[in-house]
């Protein structure tokens, strides 16, 4: 993803707060150190930059959304140091690095994940700049997003006897909103929130486009586990259909999996129209998303 575009602009914003964040909340130093190994150094920041952008989109300003977007990132940092775990994608390599449970051991894994999990709920109810009422709302979207998450990666690693009967794509798109998509979609709807002044149908447009965002995303990652090399990816490739994971290439090919990503973006896209020039953030964020190499 090419960080040079004007769209990264607060990345140094964010990477800092999120830095401030954990310099504080968590004694002892070995968990901290495990915490900030997991977060800070090599992530795109894609959660944050939504959310900042989503405010911007609905006439907002995206500094309010700082700790919303932290908060973000530390619920995606323990889902990624909990994917990674032997239980569950059995990975050892991410963002480069050797993933958390191979650097610190697995209880450590375990116990930073859990640690990064229950911080990311205090940040959003400790925001400072956001109203109390917001501020309610927005934890009952992060719990509700992160729920999804983990319910998708129940139906990704063990496989779901309810989604059993549905069609493959049916089930593969159910899969990859719950799993990727929930999280994305909420840092869309959360960064609108953020601004008290955003009229409902802005705040509309800024949702539908987070809902197509967030399967975007994961379309995009399945793709890249077939197209990318580790050195790029940053992780291992090639595993997916060797695990045996419902996947876009797998279900669809790998052109049917680009039809699908181009006609996601598309329809992202088309959702922005009605918010003018100030969702060209969020168009760019969704062009570097379709078009991401890691
Ligand atoms: C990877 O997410 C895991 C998925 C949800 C597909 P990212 O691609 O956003 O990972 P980082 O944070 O940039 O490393
Ligand atoms: C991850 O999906 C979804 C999460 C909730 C973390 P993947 O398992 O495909 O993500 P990578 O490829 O390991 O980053
Ligand atoms: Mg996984
Ligand atoms: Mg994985
Ligand atoms: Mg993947």
């Amino acid at each position: 993803m090419d960080k040079r575009a004007d769209v990264f602009a607060p990345l140094a914003q964010v990477d800092q707060r999120i830095t401030d964040l954990l310099e504080k909340v968590l004694e002892p130093g070995s968990l901290r150190e495990a915490c900030i190994y997991a977060v800070v150094g090599g992530g795109k920041r894609v959660r944050p930059m939504l959310c900042w952008h989503a405010c911007v989109a609905v006439g907002g300003d995206g500094s309010r959304t700082l700790d919303v977007g932290a908060a973000l990132e530390l619920i995606h940092a323990f889902s990624l140091v909990h994917d990674d775990l032997p239980a569950l994608d059995d990975d050892d390599l991410r963002r480069g690095k050797p993933t958390l449970h191979r650097y610190a051991g697995e209880a450590m894994a375990i116990l930073a994940g859990d640690a990064l999990l229950s911080a990311a709920f205090g940040v959003v109810t400790d925001a400072p700049m956001i109203p109390a009422a917001t501020r309610l709302m927005l934890v009952r979207r992060l719990a509700a997003a992160t729920c999804s998450m983990v319910q998708g990666q129940v139906h990704d690693t063990l496989g779901g006897m309810e989604l059993e009967s549905l069609e493959p794509r049916a089930r593969l798109e159910t899969i990859h909103r719950a799993k990727t998509g929930a999280l994305i979609h909420a840092a869309c709807v959360m960064g609108a929130a953020c601004a008290p002044e955003a009229l409902p149908a802005s705040v509309d447009a800024v949702d539908e486009y987070g809902r197509a965002v967030g399967l975007l995303f994961q379309i995009v990652d399945d793709i890249l586990d077939v197209e990318q090399p580790e050195s790029v990816a940053g992780k291992r490739t090639g595993k997916d259909a060797e695990a045996g994971k419902v996947t876009y290439p797998v279900v669809l090919g790998l052109a049917g999996a680009k039809a699908a990503a181009a006609a996601t973006l598309e329809s992202a896209l088309g959702c922005l129209k009605i918010l003018g020039p100030r969702a060209e953030g969020l168009a760019d964020l969704a062009n570097l998303i379709a078009r991401r190499t890691h």
